[in-house]
């Protein structure tokens, strides 16, 4: 693994290397015999609010020998119009990789291009990659296995947490079920690109706006925030256009007994799910939130590995 940019880019054997360390990372936390970050400086550079992913990176660089520095995008020079590509080609001089949390999908990309170190993102408006490896992570460690499974994700389902889940169904034998109105469906061309016709390997997509149908002998029903970051000014559009595709206990009842409800955070409760039901949930939930720090360090591991000549 070169970089983490998207799961679109990542292959099933990354992804299945990743979570196998990730689950080896949790049970040696603290003891870690391998420090493969000594000596390097990993640059944070993020455009958008994060307390998850800042601490999980900050916290996760440090425990692999590293040093981390934070550059919020508004600090430095790119804040005031300096293009991605002269800051990458800066940071890549200085820098032993780089987590980049921003806007479109093509700044991480072009990041990674000009820095030319290991690049991941830490969420953009089209991925977060790093997120749905952590829940892959805990669905397995709470359920035995995601293989065979039916995961509902509720509520906007073209945002960037539904759209790495589906990048992971295409490649792993699960069911994600989509539920969300016409309008926050996952764009076409991505459901194309992920799921062509004839596709063998990898799991099932289905997309509708029933999610009364979605959440029946569902494993997982997840969800994430109705105004994701950036999109603010639609705030009153969304709240009222998804205001049915809510997790309470009544879908919760329509799910498989013992089902995971699970939400990569932050959560509004009395809009995207209940706060009973959250709490009841509580569990799982912040065992997400814990298993970005593990499922990162694995991600960091990998990709300052040696690895072997063509
Ligand atoms: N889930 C997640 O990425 O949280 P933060 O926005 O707090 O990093
Ligand atoms: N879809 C949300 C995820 C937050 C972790 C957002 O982009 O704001």
């Amino acid at each position: 693994m070169q970089h983490l940019l998207s799961l679109e880019a990542t292959s099933r054997d990354d992804i299945l290397t990743v979570l196998d360390l990730a689950v080896k990372m949790k049970s040696t936390r603290g003891r870690h015999e391998a420090h493969p970050l000594r000596h390097q400086c990993w640059a944070l550079m993020f455009s958008k609010s994060s307390t998850r992913t800042r601490v999980s990176f900050e916290v996760g660089i440090r425990e692999l020998g590293g040093d981390v520095i934070f550059l919020a995008a508004d600090d430095i020079q790119l804040g005031r119009g300096e293009p991605i590509e002269d800051t990458a080609r800066v940071i890549g001089r200085m820098c032993h990789g780089a987590v980049i949390r921003t806007f479109g999908q093509d700044e991480v990309e072009n990041f990674a291009k000009f820095s030319r170190i290991p690049t991941i993102n830490a969420l953009t408006d089209g991925e977060h990659p790093c997120q749905i490896l952590a829940d892959l992570q805990t669905v397995a460690e709470k359920l035995g296995t995601f293989s065979g499974k039916v995961i509902t994700f509720i509520g906007d389902g073209a945002c960037n947490v539904p759209l790495s889940w589906l990048w992971a169904a295409s490649k792993l034998d699960f069911e994600l079920r989509i539920a969300a109105p016409a309008h926050y469906q996952p764009d076409p061309a991505i459901v194309a690109r992920a799921f062509p016709p004839g596709k063998i390997g990898g799991g099932k997509l289905v997309i509708t706006d029933d999610l009364k149908a979605a959440a029946r002998g569902a494993d997982v029903l997840y969800t994430d925030v109705w105004v994701s970051m950036g999109k603010e000014e639609e705030s009153e559009y969304r709240i009222a256009q998804l205001a049915s595709y809510q997790i309470d206990a009544a879908l919760v009842k329509l799910a498989k007994p013992g089902a995971l409800v699970m939400h990569c955070l932050p959560a509004y409760r009395g809009k995207e799910i209940t706060a009973e039901v959250f709490e009841a949930h509580a569990d799982t939930i912040f065992t997400q939130a814990e298993n970005r720090l593990h499922a990162q360090k694995a991600i960091l591991s990998l990709l300052v590995a040696p690895r072997a000549p063509k």
